[in-house]
């Protein structure tokens, strides 16, 4: 496979309104991730990705864009912007936009041109109906209750999959594309290194748009199955690759839920649309049609099989991108470890097992220090519309308030939104004025102060991952070399090697709390990593691994293996 220049690269996602505030003001900013970019360095990663800074109402948290060419004033100017990503360049780091171009805001300019004359150029930048139809289509919203709202002030209604502030552009009209493009470009010629793509999976709709079988109450359908029914995507993701990412030699990766096997190739194979896309396939295990009260935990073992799955069908074709969480997801030390067990050990093998698969790892703000879920005590602790949407769900359903905050505390966005705890003074360390989502209490335990020199710390042993993957000695087997599992049918014992042209790693973590034994498939030669400071010297077929322990080993494999 060709080689590129982020193949070996390890991302750091940002949630820029929570990283750190310069200012005061409770909101974090641009100047405030500059300020810590000598701390990302240190870390050792390389690609920045920072959720949205663009000029926007903040209905969802900047998700909602009413200037694509403008930074908002809360996260400071483009001035800072330009000088984040020249600051960023010679420290050798790449900065990534979030690209959210499905839809754009309703304060957008197009769509109050839009409001203002439906019939004009601009009311094709959307979906736009006649009111007195009725609903084109029984399609449910993302965030609850029917993708179609009024357009104010006309007879006209039009489509949004997310929220009614977030009004789906038309990607089947050719000037949005090339409005897109040239915004892009815009981006590129700046400096940017590239994009995740927002909900990129959605800019291709079913079309003639129609009903499909209703499966909640509300009498609406799921937007996936739109989704499943949508063809020919292909045709407007090529185009956007040669218009703008590939004349720039861009990273992009891709937000893509409901990806398909055979089409995994066209996606993120050598001639892909994207450089990549993240694996969700463990994110979405648990979940229930019925809504977040209705879901389930997760094992381990289903963590296992669902990260091989996805393994498999990446093999060397491509690269997934690999996430334990993100600022959509609950923190993932509290979503994949069980209750009770969500100790330093147990963050560390969890960190371990994703790192070392094939694909780029992508760290989450806060990730590093081992950041947990927050105690939620009433709803309104919560500020992001999708948990406060899931509770009204649950609520409809006839489930208890208790029960219902109990699901918004298993898997809120907000868990992952709340202030990066930078140290155990007042607020975490993160703004000298009143935060605009509170600190999870426990930055008093929690802390980038309290880890960053301790030899035995989560973070320090996330550097430790980093520095591996990035050694050149193993390049070959860690970033280009297969991912094959190791008895995996061996209960609570996730193993796998990465096997390159001359070395082999076997990488295993005993996922519960009691010791188990493992066979070994050759001669263990040397430990690379380890969570533990012991390690068993039984013999040289078996090892044991102590409860929740993590090992990389640099293996001498038997013939034939
Ligand atoms: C993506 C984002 C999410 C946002 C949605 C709508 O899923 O990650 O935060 O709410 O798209 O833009
Ligand atoms: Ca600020």
């Amino acid at each position: 496979m060709e080689r590129q220049w982020w193949h070996n690269k390890v991302a750091y996602q940002i949630y820029p309104k929570s990283f750190y505030d310069s200012n005061g003001d409770g909101i974090g900013d641009i100047p405030g991730i500059m300020e810590r970019l000598d701390y990302l360095k240190y870390l050792g990663v390389d690609i920045l990705w920072l959720s949205p800074v663009y000029q926007s109402p903040l209905a969802d948290q900047g998700y909602d864009i009413s200037d694509y060419y403008k930074i908002d004033p809360c996260f400071g100017t483009m001035r800072d912007m330009e000088a984040l990503i020249k600051e960023a360049k010679k420290r050798q780091m790449y900065i990534l936009m979030d690209l959210v171009v499905n839809h754009c805001s309703d304060e957008h300019l197009w769509f109050k041109k839009a409001m203002a004359d439906p019939e004009g150029e601009y009311g094709n930048f959307f979906y736009l109906a006649d009111q007195k139809a009725g609903r084109p289509c029984n399609w449910r919203s993302y965030f609850g209750g029917s993708v179609w709202e009024p357009l104010p002030g006309t007879d006209k209604q039009y489509l949004h999959m997310f929220h009614k502030k977030q009004p789906d552009l038309n990607w089947e009209n050719p000037k949005v594309r090339q409005e897109i493009y040239k915004m892009i470009n815009w981006w590129l010629e700046k400096g940017v290194a590239g994009f995740r793509l927002d909900a990129i999976i959605n800019i291709k709709k079913a079309l003639p748009m129609k009903d499909y079988p209703a499966d909640r109450p509300d009498g609406l359908a799921d937007a996936g199955v739109m989704l499943a029914h949508a063809e020919d995507i292909g045709e407007f993701l090529r185009e956007m690759k040669e218009e703008t990412f590939q004349k720039h030699d861009a990273f992009t990766v891709g937000e893509v839920f409901n990806d398909k096997p055979e089409e995994l190739a066209a996606f993120i194979g050598e001639d892909g649309y994207f450089s990549s896309m993240f694996d969700f396939r463990e994110t979405v295990m648990g979940t229930s049609p019925k809504g977040w009260y209705d879901s389930r935990p997760v094992t381990g073992e289903e963590y296992k099989q669902a990260c091989f799955e996805s393994q498999e069908q990446s093999g060397d074709l491509g690269f997934y991108s690999n996430i334990i969480e993100n600022h959509d997801e609950p923190r993932g030390v509290s979503h994949y470890l069980p209750e009770g067990q969500v100790c330093e050990a147990s963050k560390k093998m969890l960190a371990g097992l994703y790192f070392m698969l094939r694909g780029i790892p992508f760290i989450y703000q806060g990730q590093e220090i081992g950041m947990e879920n927050v105690d939620f005590q009433s709803i309104d602790e919560v500020d992001d519309i999708s948990s406060r949407a899931e509770y009204q769900v649950a609520l409809d359903a006839g489930v208890s308030e208790e029960k219902a905050m109990d699901a918004v505390r298993r898997y809120s966005r907000d868990n992952a939104r709340t202030p990066m705890q930078w140290n155990g003074n007042c607020h975490a360390g993160f703004t000298v004025g009143t935060p605009w989502l509170r600190e999870n209490p426990n930055y008093r335990r929690i802390n980038v102060e309290e880890q960053r020199d301790r030899r035995d710390s989560v973070f320090q042993f996330y550097r430790s991952l980093i520095a591996l993957r990035k050694n050149p000695e193993y390049e070959d087997s860690l970033i280009y070399g297969k991912c094959i599992p190791y008895l995996r049918e061996q209960k609570n014992l996730m193993a796998y090697f990465r096997r390159g042209e001359n070395k082999t790693l076997l990488v295993m973590g005993n996922f519960q709390e009691i010791p188990q034994k493992v066979k070994l498939p050759g001669v263990c030669e040397k430990v690379l990593i380890n969570n533990m400071d012991w390690v068993d010297d039984g013999t040289d077929r078996e090892m044991g691994l102590k409860g929740w322990q993590y090992v990389v080993l640099e293996m001498r494999m038997q013939d034939g293996l």
